[in-house]
């Protein structure tokens, strides 16, 4: 099947909710609760294909088959600190999912990421995953978190991003064409300290309340 890639979200409450996020007299716990909420309603559409079985069940009226998930689900990973914003919103539509975390940070001159931190479920090779960054800048911290999930021998995999930089798109998707990307909205450019304008500033920042 073919899929649109990458996916824009245009929808009314994605979008209304991301004006808040810019918003710079939006609060940290205000902003904490929006992440939350857009990334479970992307998620809702990122997981439309989710592989389902029938069971047997029954119903108070009579037996039935049913659908439910199937297989080994999912592993939702974000990049540290600001993906971790995100995990609540998706584990909410399932909880059963395994989370993994990569820790990147972007050197401030060079734009480029170090990783500090990368630990994934075992057998995350078996599972979707979800891979959470709320800003998609440059690129460079998506395509090394990419990097990171292959060598575990994943193959399919999924990047959520709520705003994203047409510059980020292009690295990402020429680097990873395999992966399916989702992102809220697409913004014009990067600045010249590598922030997306018109963005909604640091991210990690604004979650954890640390500008
Ligand atoms: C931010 C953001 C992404 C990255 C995006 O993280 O959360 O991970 O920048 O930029 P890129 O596409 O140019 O790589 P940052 O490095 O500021 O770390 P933090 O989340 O710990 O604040
Ligand atoms: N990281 C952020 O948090 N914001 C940007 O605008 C770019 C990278």
């Amino acid at each position: 099947m073919l899929h649109e890639n990458p996916i824009i979200f245009n929808h009314p409450l994605i979008s209304h909710k991301i004006t808040l996020l810019r918003d710079v007299n939006t609060g940290n716990m205000q902003f904490r609760e929006l992440v939350e909420e857009i990334a479970t309603l992307m998620g809702y559409e990122a997981l439309r294909d989710l592989p389902t079985e029938l069971i047997a069940i029954e119903t108070p009226i009579t037996k039935t088959m049913a659908p439910v998930i199937s297989g080994k689900k999912l592993a939702i990973v974000p990049i540290l600190r600001a993906g971790l914003g995100m995990v609540n919103g998706i584990h909410a539509l399932v909880p059963t999912a395994k989370v993994g975390h990569i820790g990147l940070y972007r050197d401030h001159e060079t734009l480029e990421p170090h990783e500090y931190y990368c630990k994934l479920p075992e057998d995350i090779d078996q599972r979707l995953v979800i891979l959470l960054d709320p800003m998609l800048a440059t690129g460079g911290s998506a395509c090394a978190a990419v990097d990171f999930i292959k060598q575990r021998g994943c193959k399919h995999i999924k990047f959520m991003s709520i705003i994203a930089a047409p510059v980020g798109i292009k690295r990402l998707m020429e680097a990873h064409p395999d992966i399916q990307l989702y992102c809220g909205c697409l913004d014009e450019k990067l600045n010249e300290n590598g922030y997306i304008v018109p963005g909604l500033g640091d991210a990690g920042d604004r979650i954890f309340g640390t500008m």
